[in-house]
């Protein structure tokens, strides 16, 4: 939303949130203290915040005096309940559009911005509908358009992806509607980019983007532990398929696992959506990219534990990232989570450093205070942002966010530091071997294995 208020200076975008806090943090006067780091967006915001970009908690004054919402809530897997596990939490998909039924004012296009199971709209038309009928015998007569327009920015480069995506799509029926819409986004994106389809198809499309992508995270990973056993190299192998332009050389790196709030969920959106129209083979198939995510992660712990001659008890070791991908303080599904649960739970004494992670996030994700002993294995957790302290009589040294700090460090000075026989696991290939030459560090990487001597 901020995107669009400043490629439209004309156009007032109020964005509201039942949460205060969350609004005072993106009033905060200290930029560098906005909710979410993302590069670029304390630059738009500085620029246009309160000329025509707001903040508020004012949600019925903002229904009222808008033509068009976008509902961008969240929608998390259920817990627990019907379809728990799998389908996604619509509740606040619902109490939005609850909202927008009884604040709005004559007609209002809303817009479905959140990734949502297929058949969602259908869920905001039978509330709105229902509105509309009852503002008949009222003053307030009230009428709605409900479209699709699902997102497809990646954390880390939003800015770049929403000012020059590569399309941008609307779903619906309702021709006005979808005019109004995309002549908003036809201000910076030509229009050839702009792909018009049904409401479901809309849906149905976010959710097979991110199913492709996770799929071909999950085939080179695959492919990752293949090499590890053979002798072949990884990037070697990802460079000599991806040349063929019907692969693509784009998302073929292989890393601990895909993390982050999108892929997971809607993959277990789509096995349920299948299970749903009885298509258990598809089903399968698509379940099969969440277990071998689940196995590489499980496979990097327990090859750890090995390489550490077994066992990790009281071993200090040092994590480099736990951000689930570089440019980002977005922790949710990262791989560094289960990854360091299981070594606590093995007893290792973890040292956790992230340039824009902070300390209350990771005791959050690993439901373990800093430093508290962990009642399975007597394994517990310290953050840092000193590297060398870091590094200090650790056995080993773990990577798994591709933050470009990490790949400018002095690695042959860290090592000096560590324990030996010291040991670095290089998760995301960020690491050259030539800058690892004249160590006696054991260096393990993804896709490529075991170097000892170097
Ligand atoms: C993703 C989609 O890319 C985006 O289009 C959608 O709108 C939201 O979900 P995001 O989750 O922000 O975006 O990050 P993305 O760059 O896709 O990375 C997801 C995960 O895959 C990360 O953990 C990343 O490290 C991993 N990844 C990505 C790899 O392991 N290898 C790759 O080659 C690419």
């Amino acid at each position: 939303m901020a995107v669009i208020a400043d490629k439209c200076p004309d156009i007032i975008v109020t964005l509201v949130d039942i949460d205060q806090n969350r609004i005072d943090s993106w009033n905060n006067k200290d930029l560098n203290k906005l909710p979410v780091y993302e590069p670029g967006l304390k630059e738009i915001i500085s620029r246009i915040r309160n000329k025509n970009l707001f903040f508020s908690c004012e949600i019925e004054s903002a229904i009222k005096d808008s033509d068009m919402v976008f509902i961008s809530v969240n929608t998390p897997t259920k817990k627990s309940g019907f379809g728990a596990g799998y389908a996604s939490d619509l509740k606040w998909v619902e109490s939005s559009a609850r909202q927008v039924a009884e604040f709005s004012v004559g007609h209002t296009i809303v817009v479905e911005k959140s990734t949502v199971p297929v058949k969602t709209a259908e869920l905001i038309q039978h509330i709105l509908n229902d509105a509309e009928k009852n503002s008949r015998n009222s003053s307030n007569l009230k009428s709605f358009s409900v479209l699709s327009s699902p997102e497809f920015l990646a954390e880390g480069t939003a800015i770049d992806d929403l000012e020059n995506p590569d399309r941008v799509l609307i779903g619906g029926e309702d021709a006005l509607a979808v005019r109004s819409l995309s002549s908003i986004y036809e201000r910076w994106i030509s229009s050839e980019k702009i792909l018009f389809t049904n409401l479901w198809s809309s849906e149905l499309s976010k959710l097979t983007a991110n199913a492709f992508l996770a799929q071909r995270i999950s085939s080179i990973n695959s492919i990752s532990a293949l090499c590890e056993s053979t002798g072949a190299e990884i990037n070697e192998v990802a460079n000599a398929i991806g040349a063929d332009r019907r692969i693509g050389q784009k998302f073929l790196s292989a890393g601990p696992g895909f993390g982050g709030s999108c892929f997971q969920k809607d993959i277990l959106n789509l096995v349920y959506l299948c299970k749903y129209y009885g298509l258990y083979e598809v089903a399968k198939y698509w379940e099969g990219v969440l277990s071998i995510n689940s196995w590489q992660k499980e496979r990097i712990a327990s090859l750890i534990v090995e390489k550490l001659f077994g066992t990790v008890t009281n071993k200090k070791i040092a994590i480099f990232g736990f951000a689930f991908k570089a440019s980002t303080n977005d922790t949710r599904e990262s791989p560094a989570i289960s990854i360091a649960k299981y070594l606590i739970e093995n007893g290792a004494n973890l040292i956790i450093t992230d340039p824009q992670v902070t300390p209350i996030q990771i005791e959050m994700e690993l439901s373990l205070s800093e430093s508290q002993q962990c009642k399975l294995g007597g394994g517990k957790w310290a953050y840092s942002k000193d590297h060398k302290y870091c590094v200090k009589n650790a056995d080993a040294v773990i990577l798994l966010t591709a933050w470009d700090e990490f790949k400018e460090l002095d690695w042959k000075d860290l090592i000096c530091l560590m324990r030996k026989p010291s040991w670095i696991f290089d998760n995301r290939k960020i690491i050259c071997i030539d800058d690892l030459k004249g160590t006696d560090v054991n260096f393990w990487q993804i896709g490529l294995g075991t170097i000892h001597s170097m």
